[in-house]
């Protein structure tokens, strides 16, 4: 029952009327019996500020953040160090005032707590891939893309001592930068590198519904021993995954990733283990009523 005491969650972002958020964030806070409500707020980099007050005065319990205000948010907040290397925020949780070296003027402080900015999404895809008995460590990937979602994919993963990460992304500046966060295991890659990989990640939206960019991969290039993950959540099966099926690799789409991160982010505000199970029944009868 939502009561006097309830807290505010959720997810800010734009456009966010079809976030699964809510969906599988209020599934988890009822199981965990966590007295708190998720709704996705409309929002935009304008006015990010105002929010980050609300936020100070009605003593959330956490939020989530999307596009386009993961940079900028980053901007704004103290960052935990995940968040300052990746230059980008998609959690903001409370933190213990003694636990941080947060500057003397930081506006976001209540009591003995200071509202930081965290990014949950690299531990999120690493459990992601766990989940579908890939182990990071040792393994050659190749990954299409160097936007915000593959540079906390490439730190990830090279904290989690992949052997090679080869990059291939549409200009080669930004494809740089994101080679910066993988060390010395990351370097720009072609599509030569596909054939040694035994993971497949596309960051791109290419794919993605309202997105029509043809796929000009070679299906040959792609093998049955292979995995294919393309982090986009719409289409649940993506040109990509299509083309890596029928060559008999095993394929997944970013629903677990995106429920992965929302757990570690869960988990950074209660302090309880996610119901992973349960959040993702949740999504499954959400998609099911809501696509057909
Ligand atoms: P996110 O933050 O969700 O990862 P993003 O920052 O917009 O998304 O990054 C999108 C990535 O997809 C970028 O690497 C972009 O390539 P550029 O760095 O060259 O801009 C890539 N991308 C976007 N549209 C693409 C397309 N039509 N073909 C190939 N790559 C594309």
């Amino acid at each position: 029952m939502i009561t006097g005491q309830t807290r505010l969650a959720g997810v800010i972002g734009f456009p966010i009327a079809h976030s699964l958020s809510p969906v599988f964030q209020n599934a988890a806070f009822e199981a965990m019996g966590v007295d708190a409500c998720s709704l996705a707020i409309s929002l935009d980099e304008d006015n990010l500020e105002n929010f980050l007050n609300v936020a100070l005065k009605t003593n959330i319990l956490g939020f989530s953040a999307t596009m386009p205000l993961k940079t900028k948010l980053a901007s704004l907040v103290y960052c935990s160090e995940r968040a300052k290397k990746l230059e980008a925020v998609n959690s903001l949780v409370w933190a213990d005032i003694d636990q941080i070296e947060i500057p003397g003027d930081y506006r976001y402080v209540r009591d003995d707590k200071a509202l930081i900015g965290d990014n949950t999404d690299g531990e999120g895809f690493i459990r992601s891939i766990k989940e579908i008995g890939v182990d990071p460590k040792g393994i050659d990937v190749v990954i299409f893309g160097a936007g915000g979602a593959s540079r906390a994919i490439i730190a990830a993963l090279a904290e989690s001592k992949a052997n090679s990460i080869s990059i291939i992304n549409r200009s080669p500046s930004n494809g740089m930068r994101a080679v910066a966060l993988g060390g010395d295991i990351a370097r720009l890659g072609s599509i030569k590198d596909i054939a040694k990989a035994s993971l497949i990640v596309n960051t791109t939206p290419v794919g993605m519904v309202g997105n029509y960019a043809p796929w000009s991969l070679d299906s040959d290039l792609i093998s049955n021993y292979q995995v294919v993950v393309d982090i986009i959540t719409s289409p649940l099966k993506t040109p990509l995954m299509h083309i890596a099926a029928s060559r008999g690799a095993r394929v997944t789409n970013g629903v677990g990733m995106l429920i992965h991160q929302g757990a570690v982010a869960i988990e950074t505000w209660v302090g309880k283990r996610a119901p992973i199970e349960v959040m993702k029944e949740s999504v499954e009868k959400y998609l099911n009523q809501n696509l057909n």
